[in-house]
Formats: C-alpha cells, sequence, structure tokens
C-alpha cells in the first residue's frame, strides 16, 4: 500500500520534533499503523530559517492555505498555534475531507465544540492527544482506558513552564524572569508566556480534561484562573515548614451542584507523588468510582515528547482510514449527542481548605480579632503559626491552614480581616487540597 501522505502546518519546536520522529522512526511507526507516513508538504513563515529537522523531500511553503488545499494530502497536522489562522486552517482542512492531528489546546478549548460537530459532519477525525500535558497519553487514557469509569475529580500540573519556574526558583533560589527566559529558549513556553504563567494554558487544557472525563461541552470562558507570579518565596518556605509543596495545579470536580473548573497555585501534602514532580514534567491524578485513583507522568512540554503524542495520533488515524466513522472514538470521550449540561460552577461556589499570611502589629489581641472573624464565617482553623518580627520591624506573619469551607465565605473573611488597623497589606490566599483518594 502507498504511504499516508501528511501536511504540516509549522516547524517549529513540535513541527520540527514531529519531522523527527517521523523520520527516525519510519520503519516502526509503518509496522504500527500498517502503513509508511510521509511529510510531504509543509508550512512555514520564514522560508530561510534554520529548522532543528531535515526537510528533504518536503514541499515548503510560506502560505500554509496551499497545505491544506492540496489533494495528495490526507491528514493535516497544524502546529502553527494560536486560534484565529489555525481555527481557520483546521476549519478548511475538514471541509476539504481531511483528518487534523493538532497540539493546539488553546484552538480546542475555545472553538473545539464548533470544530467537532464540523468533523462529524464530514465523517473525519480530529485528534488532540498533544494538547495536554505534552508527551504523556493522557487524552487516550480518560478517553478509552477509564471508559467504565464515573470519573470523580482529576488534578494535574498541566503546564511545563510554570513547574519549571516553580521548581528552579524553590531548589536553585533562581529570579522568575531569568528560568522564564530560560524555559523560552527550550522552547517549552506558548508564543505568549503570559498564557503558561498566568494560568490560560492550564486552563485550556482542564477545560479540554473537564469535557472528556465529565461528557460536558467545551466551556473554557467558564474556568477559573489564577497564575504563579504572587507565589513568594516565603511562602514555599512556611509551606514546606507545614509539610506541603506548592504547586500550580489544574482541578476538575464533579459535585452535585456541578462542576468545578479551576487553575491555581495549591498548597498539596508533600507524601503525594505529585507534589515531588519537578522542572519540565506534567502529571494527571484522575479519581476514578471503579479504579481508584490512576497518576500519570511524564514530560509536559519540549519538541520529542510533544512530537510522541503528536505522531501517536497520525498512527491512530492510520490505522482507521477505512473504518466507518459511526464506529470510532468520540471525540470529546461521550457521544455527542450524550453530552451533560451539568453547568460549571462559580468560584465562590467552590469548597476548598486555605493556607492564608498575613502581616500583623506585634501586639495583644490581634490573633483573637482574626480569630473571631474566621470563627463567626464558620472557618475553622487547623494550624497558625507566628514568625517574630525580623529585623527590627514591628510586625509578625501569622500563617494558617483553615479546613474546608465555601469560597465565598473566605472571601468575606478576608475582606473583613484586611479591614483590620493591625493587619497590613493583603491576606495572601493559597487553596489547599488533600487530593486524597475518596
Ligand atoms: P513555534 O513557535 O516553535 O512554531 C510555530 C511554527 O508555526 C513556526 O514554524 C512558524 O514559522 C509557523 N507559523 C506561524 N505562523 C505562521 C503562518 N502565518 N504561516 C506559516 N507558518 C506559520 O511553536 P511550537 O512548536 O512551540 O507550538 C506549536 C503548537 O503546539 C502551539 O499550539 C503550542 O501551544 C503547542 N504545543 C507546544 C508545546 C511545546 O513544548 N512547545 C507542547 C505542546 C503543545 P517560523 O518557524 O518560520 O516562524
Ligand atoms: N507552554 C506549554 C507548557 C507547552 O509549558 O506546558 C506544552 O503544552
Amino acid at each position: 500500500m502507498d504511504p499516508v501522505k501528511v501536511g504540516i502546518l509549522g516547524l517549529g519546536t513540535v513541527g520540527g520534533g514531529t519531522v523527527n520522529v517521523l523520520q527516525r522512526n519510519a520503519e516502526e511507526i509503518a509496522r504500527r499503523a500498517g502503513r509508511g507516513i510521509v511529510v510531504t508538504h509543509a508550512a512555514a513563515r520564514d522560508l530561510n530559517k534554520p529548522r532543528i529537522c531535515s526537510t528533504d523531500g518536503i514541499i515548503i511553503t510560506a502560505d500554509p492555505k496551499e497545505v491544506v488545499e492540496d489533494p495528495e494530502i490526507a491528514i493535516v497536522i497544524e502546529l502553527i498555534g494560536g486560534d484565529t489562522l489555525a481555527r481557520d486552517l483546521v476549519m478548511r482542512a475538514i471541509e476539504n475531507g481531511k483528518h487534523v492531528v493538532t497540539a493546539n489546546k488553546a484552538l480546542i478549548a475555545k472553538h473545539g465544540n464548533e470544530i467537532f460537530a464540523a468533523a462529524q459532519a464530514k465523517g473525519v477525525i480530529v485528534a488532540f492527544e498533544a494538547a495536554v500535558a505534552g508527551g504523556i497519553p493522557i487524552i487516550k487514557a480518560i478517553r478509552e482506558g477509564l471508559a467504565g469509569n464515573q470519573i470523580e475529580w482529576l488534578a494535574g500540573i498541566i503546564n511545563g513552564t510554570g513547574n519549571f519556574i516553580l521548581t528552579e526558583m524553590r531548589d536553585k533560589g533562581r529570579d522568575f524572569d531569568d528560568v522564564l527566559k530560560e524555559a523560552q529558549e527550550l522552547g517549552y513556553a506558548e508564543a505568549d508566556p503570559e498564557f503558561d504563567v498566568e494560568g490560560i494554558d492550564a486552563a485550556h487544557k482542564l477545560t479540554i480534561l473537564a469535557s472528556i472525563a465529565f461528557g460536558i461541552p467545551l466551556q473554557f470562558e467558564k474556568a477559573f484562573t489564577e497564575g504563579i507570579t504572587k507565589i513568594t518565596r516565603e511562602d514555599v518556605t512556611y509551606a514546606e515548614e507545614l509539610g506541603y509543596r506548592i504547586k500550580h495545579l489544574g482541578i476538575t470536580r464533579r459535585t452535585d451542584k456541578g462542576i468545578e473548573l479551576r487553575v491555581h497555585p495549591t498548597l498539596i501534602p508533600e507524601r503525594r507523588l505529585i507534589a515531588n514532580v519537578d522542572g519540565v514534567m506534567n502529571a494527571v491524578l484522575v479519581q476514578g468510582d471503579a479504579v481508584g485513583p490512576t497518576l500519570y507522568y511524564g514530560a509536559g512540554a519540549g519538541a520529542e515528547p510533544t512530537a510522541s503524542a503528536v505522531v501517536a495520533d497520525v498512527v491512530d488515524v492510520v490505522r482507521v482510514l477505512t473504518s466507518d466513522p459511526e464506529n470510532r472514538v468520540p471525540h470529546l470521550a461521550f457521544q455527542p449527542d450524550s453530552l451533560s449540561d451539568l453547568p460549571i460552577l462559580k468560584m465562590e461556589d467552590v469548597e476548598t481548605a486555605y493556607y492564608l499570611r498575613m502581616q500583623v502589629k506585634d501586639e495583644p489581641g490581634v490573633l483573637a480579632n482574626v480569630t473571631r472573624i474566621l470563627g463567626d464565617k464558620g472557618i475553622s482553623i487547623e494550624a497558625i503559626i507566628q514568625k517574630e518580627p525580623q529585623g527590627g520591624s514591628a510586625e509578625a506573619s501569622v500563617i494558617m491552614l483553615t479546613h474546608t469551607v465555601l469560597e465565598k465565605q473566605m472571601n468575606e473573611a478576608i475582606q473583613q480581616i484586611e479591614s483590620l488597623d493591625t493587619i497590613s497589606g493583603e491576606v495572601t490566599r493559597i487553596r489547599m487540597e488533600s487530593l486524597e483518594a475518596s
């Protein structure tokens, strides 16, 4: 049988890595797919830029439309990024009856509902394993491996750049901007690195995971997002004194009232495996009712780890090229006419525990006022430590861990605490999760 011809949009970090993996492992890949897979057409912006891959035998164009219009191409791999041009190209490829593989989480999280509907109508596949957690086959694991379960919740470190920054800052005392620059040089960061550090990229990925875990439409606009830029060295140190690590987590949970969908820095007990996932590595902890907790770990970004997921999707597509579209695995795990309308909860309706840090005047009665406010809001304290004033300052740091409470109650309590004249500045609040198997 003739090899399947593939077109690639984008020859940067992931595009270059994908060409390398397809070329280096061509023989093994053909044995798995049942046919050879060759890249014949690719698009990049700058035709003179040096590439990390060989482009021998590939027609390179600066006009990506030429690739999606090429009648020889059966599969288009979208690795340009962004959600405007990429959306148009993917929709056009679908219209032309081509299967699509993408690593673009922004595209899927924001336009996936429309894209999958178009793909279903046309009988083509849109595969997106590489869009979440780099090389970890987490989409396949949840969509197929855990198909017998009711997924109760999942929590993940799903941004490699953010985890790399937090790890380097904690272990080597490095400066935030300096580590971010290195992550960009290593090809981990998004074109706009704000997406990494402000949690937007993780929210894109979490939106996708929530859909395939719970069978709900993609609803990125309802995700709660808080980044890592406000995490201070002292919070990292105090958390460790209390037996916790601070990780930037994406958490989604099914509750009686709706679905939690949130990304924020989170204190987690240091004994949890996921608390020890460092550097660019990602991990996703999934709790299913039948299987219990399962943990998936691997590189969350980078050329070849991501290419591993892209190529696996291409192999999957080639394997089913001739199968009846009705008998394929649904894009979002659940049949399109069986999606649930469970609402996404507002953050103020989410229950979680908290780490609080505040600067207090070092005088009698201050703590009593704070604990009274918390008590009035039904918030009970699990641990409290006071750090004596340093270097002649008249202020001490008070750190508290609370039990679980509604975010709305905590917002009100923090507002009242901040209005006390014995408290200076803002109260630092970091959410806390035990991540215990239920
Ligand atoms: P890069 O910036 O390294 O690559 C983007 C590629 O697209 C470049 O080759 C660029 O051309 C090309 N391109 C951009 N605009 C155009 C255009 N208008 N016409 C033609 N070509 C264009 O990005 P990445 O490889 O890092 O990321 C690609 C996608 O993969 C993104 O969606 C990203 O979120 C996702 N992703 C990235 C991961 C990573 O570790 N980097 C991991 C998982 C997903 P040129 O090279 O000439 O500038
Ligand atoms: N910028 C992303 C990250 C790439 O650092 O996780 C992988 O999706």
